[in-house]
């Protein structure tokens, strides 16, 4: 019995040692102290031992028990501290090592400016209205009296996409889709892409954004054209700012003027901005063509309007300063963050 015991003393301390975590302690302590366990089972057989041989038995089987119990406990102590100490270790944050930060981006600098140019309208009472960008020649140049073959569509070349549609070349056929499905008084503005077979340089891209304006009711005067563009000029480039209509031909306005500002940065003396002008060309605009207002089938005799289309680009171009306008198209943010 005596050697029984020590051998299984022996196994369980071999058994012990290679146990490195906690669940095979658990496993330990079933198969040695368990109901079913070894120690158990010598017990249950004390019933074949003389009555002298019983409490001998019965102490030492005690003794190994405890000292079973011990090494466990001792042994499930030092996985766990070994198991807290490795977690620590995982966990560990450096304190000193400089922080992760992200760079919060910003709005790019054409969406500002076309932001800003929206909340100016919409305060005098404007709607937004949209278009397609892929347009029906009929939209882009037709219904605006560029019939085909008209020499103004030179000016406007663009990307086919069949004979009769094309990539829009300015947002003013927005004004045409907007005349046919609404009836004056119309007051809407249309910001939009717009798209020209132009070669790339520093003041021309294939693509770039304009903002179409289309004020059609009862007794709309060329007054009121200028009172809104005096409006806009001092709210974009400053209360100082005055404006110079010059006649100008587009084929849907008569008259047709192009807008000039005094220069931002000289008052209008002449310096590099204005190229000793004193003026500035921001947009175009002019009152809207008895043959366009027919067309759409509002009556020229009871309503007139003026439009206006105004460059995206160039605007932005004069506010921040840029002298290259690939700079917006380029994506680099050294460039983008400084706005
Ligand atoms: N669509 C013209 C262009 O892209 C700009 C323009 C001129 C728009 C006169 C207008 C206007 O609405 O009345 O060159």
């Amino acid at each position: 019995m005596k050697n029984k015991l020590e051998a299984i003393q022996k196994e369980f301390d071999e058994r012990l040692s290679l146990a490195v975590s906690l669940d095979k302690l658990e496993e330990l302590k079933v198969a040695y102290l368990g109901k079913k366990g070894e120690l158990t089972s010598i017990l249950k057989g004390m019933g074949q031992l003389s009555p002298e041989e019983r409490p001998v038995v019965g102490q030492m089987v005690n003794t190994v028990r405890a000292a079973m119990e011990q090494k466990i406990t001792e042994k499930t102590e030092q996985l766990k501290a070994e198991e807290t100490a490795k977690k620590l270790e995982a966990e560990k944050v450096d304190v000193t090592m400089p922080g992760k930060t992200k760079k919060s981006g910003s709005l790019h600098p054409i969406n500002q400016i076309s932001d800003e140019m929206k909340d100016l309208f919409i305060g005098m009472g404007y709607e937004i209205a949209d278009g397609p960008e892929v347009e029906f020649d009929y939209y882009n140049f037709e219904a605006l009296n560029l019939p085909e073959g008209h020499p103004a569509r030179d000016t406007q070349d663009t990307f086919y996409i069949t004979e009769q549609m094309l990539l829009r070349t300015q947002t003013s056929s927005v004004q045409i889709r907007v005349m046919e499905n609404k009836k004056p008084p119309i007051k809407i503005i249309c910001p939009g892409k717009v798209y020209r077979a132009d070669n790339v340089d520093a003041t021309h891209s294939p693509i770039f954004h304009q903002i179409e304006g289309l004020v059609v009711d009862k007794g709309v005067t060329m007054g009121d054209l200028k009172g809104t563009l005096e409006v806009y000029a001092k709210h974009m480039f400053g209360p100082e700012t005055k404006i110079r209509l010059r006649p100008h031909h587009f084929p849907f306005t008569e008259p047709s003027a192009e807008v000039d500002v005094s220069c931002w940065t000289c008052g209008g003396k002449g310096c590099r901005m204005c190229k000793g002008e004193g003026w500035i060309e921001v947009l175009g605009c002019g009152m809207v063509h008895p043959d366009v207002l027919r067309r759409c089938g509002i009556d020229p005799e009871v309503y007139s309007g003026f439009a206006f289309g105004i460059g995206v680009e160039r605007t932005a171009m004069a506010r921040f300063g840029v002298t290259d306008m690939r700079q917006f198209f380029e994506g680099d943010t050294r460039f983008l963050s400084q706005f």
